[in-house]
């Protein structure tokens, strides 16, 4: 890398000597039919106490076990060969589409996967934001995102159909310049953030600023990014993404309003220049103990007495 020019690794479009353009170009074009049903879990016959290798999909997935296994140890390492490693396997994950607005009033929109919700109560959401200057000049020069987000801003999540707007927002515009334009997307107003929500986002959250966390490496010491936090003021949500309220209440759950996955079509990152989205979302019960100990600890004993297993 040179030693004298900022390379993000998220919005360089030769990453690594590739012109990325091409990697795509002898794919199958998208399926964009209407994809989703649920189904049910993946291994229906499993029991309480049994092993991976007793259902088909596990005796599957643990024949892989035969390649074994690379170990990385992170201390020493090129960064850039742990960063690709870890956003590839750290998957799929889900991304922020941030708009935040600077202090001379320039808009600004990116997007963000290492991103998620932390809790529901208060409702906070995060996202970190690398600094890649500390790697070339060792100076703290800030994503526009983060240096706008010391108030406020919005999380959009991304759906198929606005995909490619979306990916485009992380081009590395200068300050001054806003992405809204170039995406081609829709601001609209927020009720309680100076920062507009994206109109074509079917779930968008209006967030002041709760906290902020700067990263600093803990053998060097340089500033490499930043955690914010963002407390959660308001929710907007499509109504055509909702589960249907009627089935809803027919199946007993308590909540009354929430999100159906075949219906938003979010789309994560999956590393590299992938992303996925859910085509086949399936359903699996959880046990309580208080409901269900008995039958549990009746069948793993079971279990372990035919297979010849001690306690
Ligand atoms: C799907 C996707 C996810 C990204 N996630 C992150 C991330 O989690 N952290 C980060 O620092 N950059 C991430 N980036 C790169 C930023 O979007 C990019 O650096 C952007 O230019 C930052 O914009 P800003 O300077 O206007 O805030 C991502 C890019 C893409 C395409």
């Amino acid at each position: 890398m040179s030693s004298n020019v900022t390379i993000d690794p998220d919005v360089s479009s030769t990453l690594y000597g590739r012109d990325l353009q091409s990697c795509i170009e002898n794919l199958p074009a998208f399926n964009s039919n209407d994809p989703v049903a649920y189904t049910q879990p993946p291994n229906p016959g499993w029991k309480f106490g049994m092993k991976v290798e007793e259902t088909e999909e596990g005796r599957k997935w643990v024949e892989g076990e035969k390649q074994g296994w690379k170990r990385v140890d992170t201390e020493g390492e090129d960064w850039m060969k742990v960063y690709q490693l870890m956003l590839s396997g750290i998957q799929p994950r889900p991304i922020a589409f941030v708009s935040s607005v600077s202090e001379d009033g320039v808009d600004n929109l990116a997007p963000f996967s290492f991103f998620n919700a932390v809790g529901p109560f208060p409702p906070l959401v995060s996202y970190s934001a690398m600094n890649l200057t500390w790697e070339t000049d060792g100076t703290s020069k800030f994503k526009d995102s983060v240096e706008n987000t010391t108030k406020e801003f919005t999380v959009n999540m991304i759906s198929i159909p606005w995909a490619e707007q979306a990916n485009f927002a992380s081009i590395d515009t200068p300050h001054d310049v806003s992405e809204w334009e170039l995406t081609g997307l829709t601001k609209m107003e927020s009720t309680h953030v100076k920062a507009p929500r994206v109109k074509e986002s079917a779930f968008s959250m209006e967030c002041e600023l709760f906290h902020t966390y700067d990263i600093i490496h803990p053998k060097t010491k340089q500033h490499t990014g930043t955690v914010v936090y963002g407390l959660v003021k308001c929710i907007h949500v499509r109504n055509d993404v909702l589960v249907d309220s009627k089935e809803l209440e027919a199946s007993g759950h308590k909540a009354k309003i929430i999100v159906d996955p075949a219906k938003i079509r979010t789309i994560a990152r999956m590393g590299d220049i992938t992303y996925g989205h859910v085509r086949e979302p399936f359903r699996l019960p959880r046990s309580s103990w208080e409901k269900d100990g008995e039958v549990v600890k009746k069948v793993v004993d079971e279990y372990k007495k035919e297979k010849g297993l001690g306690n």
